[in-house]
């Protein structure tokens, strides 16, 4: 596990973002964490201590003149006892103490009594994060080595307004705490990943195109689980609804043609993950005008020609990649198709899942997969589709540790 034996002082300030952080709790306990938090009095109008101490199977600290937690613990030693301090969410107003040493509650007197790594994921409405107060006191706090997770852009939840703001996603929390416990150590440093991800649109004329359902998530989420990691990641994405995962290059692309060339021109790379649900077919001269409609005629029929294979291409190139991932997304003989994709794309990997219209799995959140290789299968949970990304970017990451 990760985060096996660190022990993590939670933060927990007042804001709606607060219910997040009892899915947080749950994930950084899942990776082995201990989890210990410390409530403001406005994180308490939002969600209970006892909710929080639950799911932490900790006492939970609230307040700085209780003489019970001050001879059991006291706010020093709360402030010094564990690896990493998290402040999830971080308010516009605690991060304005922390800039200025206030420490007039718990929370505030503990970051500024603490000699550990502190890191803050910020939530607040757009207009306080733009704000030049906030904007002078988080770089005054990134000037005192405070590291920051987010804010995402989103829509806010009270408000509906959009901008940055929003917490960043518990997992995204989880692989930022990991990233500042394991000393900035990236294990996937100095290595080249080229990711597929999303659907193709094949263009029947100029209005009208083939598609499939495929949302990009999977492929999205595996990028930025391998960025996360350390890897120089190139995702080539095609046209999807979802937003680019920062600190990458994201190429976007209409055709498997265009994803074909914009994979090519990426290698060499030391890892290839080809998420892309590729059309099988395109059309095989496409209009060039609208094709209109003629009452009474004969209708139109599409000849379709085959795609270029992606995945088969790179697992067979002459600059192939160390590590071939692909995926199998069947409907039937998951397994056995799945297997014979390996031999013949020359892939390493596939990760096969069942897309039958009941699974909800393509254009859903959730993923169940089974990993298949040369030497044998492994079946994974009922996972969320962020989930599946982390471990199989550790995963990755593991093979190249083997060498
Ligand atoms: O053959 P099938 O489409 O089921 O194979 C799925 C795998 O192959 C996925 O990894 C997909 O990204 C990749 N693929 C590709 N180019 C195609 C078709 C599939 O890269 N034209």
């Amino acid at each position: 596990m990760v985060l096996a034996g660190k022990r993590i002082l939670l933060i927990i300030s007042g804001g709606i973002a607060a219910y997040k952080s009892l899915d947080l709790i749950r994930r950084l306990r899942e990776r082995g964490a201990s989890v210990r938090p410390v409530m403001t009095a406005g994180a308490q109008q939002f969600i209970t201590p006892l909710a929080v101490g639950a799911l932490a199977a900790d006492h939970v600290f609230t307040d700085l003149f209780s003489r019970q937690d001050e001879q059991d613990v006291g706010h020093i030693r709360l402030a010094r006892d564990c690896d990493l301090v998290l402040i999830a969410p971080a308010t516009a107003d605690l991060l304005a103490k922390m800039a200025n040493g206030l420490a007039d509650d718990l929370a505030s007197t503990i970051l500024l009594a603490t000699d550990r790594p502190v890191l803050a994921a910020p939530a607040m409405n757009p207009k306080m994060w733009a704000h030049a107060a906030t904007k002078r006191n988080v770089e005054m706090l990134r000037g005192d080595g405070i590291a920051f997770v987010g804010p995402m852009k989103g829509e806010m939840a009270e408000s509906g307004e959009t901008g940055a703001g929003r917490m960043a996603e518990p997992l995204e929390i989880v692989a930022a705490v990991e990233m500042r416990l394991h000393d900035g150590a990236k294990p996937l440093a100095g290595k080249k990943a080229i990711i597929t991800s999303g659907p193709t649109h094949e263009p029947i004329d100029p209005v009208r195109y083939i598609a499939n359902r495929s949302s990009g998530r999977q492929g999205h989420a595996i990028a930025a689980a391998l960025a996360a990691l350390g890897a120089d990641v190139t995702l080539v994405s095609g046209p999807v609804t979802i937003p680019d995962p920062p600190g990458m290059r994201v190429i976007h692309v209409e055709r498997a043609d265009d994803m074909r060339d914009a994979v090519l021109a990426a290698l060499p790379a030391d890892i290839a993950v080809m998420v892309a649900a590729v059309a099988d077919w395109k059309v095989a001269s496409a209009s060039d005008q609208k094709i209109k409609k003629h009452p009474g005629e004969s209708l139109p029929t599409l000849a379709l020609t085959e795609n270029p294979d992606i995945l088969k291409t790179v697992g067979h190139h002459t600059q192939r990649p160390k590590l071939v991932i692909g995926f199998a997304a069947e409907t039937q003989d998951v397994e056995s198709n799945a297997r014979a994709k390996l031999e013949r794309k020359g892939a390493d990997i596939i990760v096969a899942n069942d897309v039958s219209p009941a699974t909800g799995i393509m254009g859903g959140t959730h993923n169940r997969v089974k990993i298949i290789r040369h030497g044998g299968v492994e079946q994974w949970p009922d996972l969320d589709k962020d989930d599946v990304a982390v471990r199989l970017a550790a995963l990755i990451a593991e093979q190249f540790k083997q060498g």
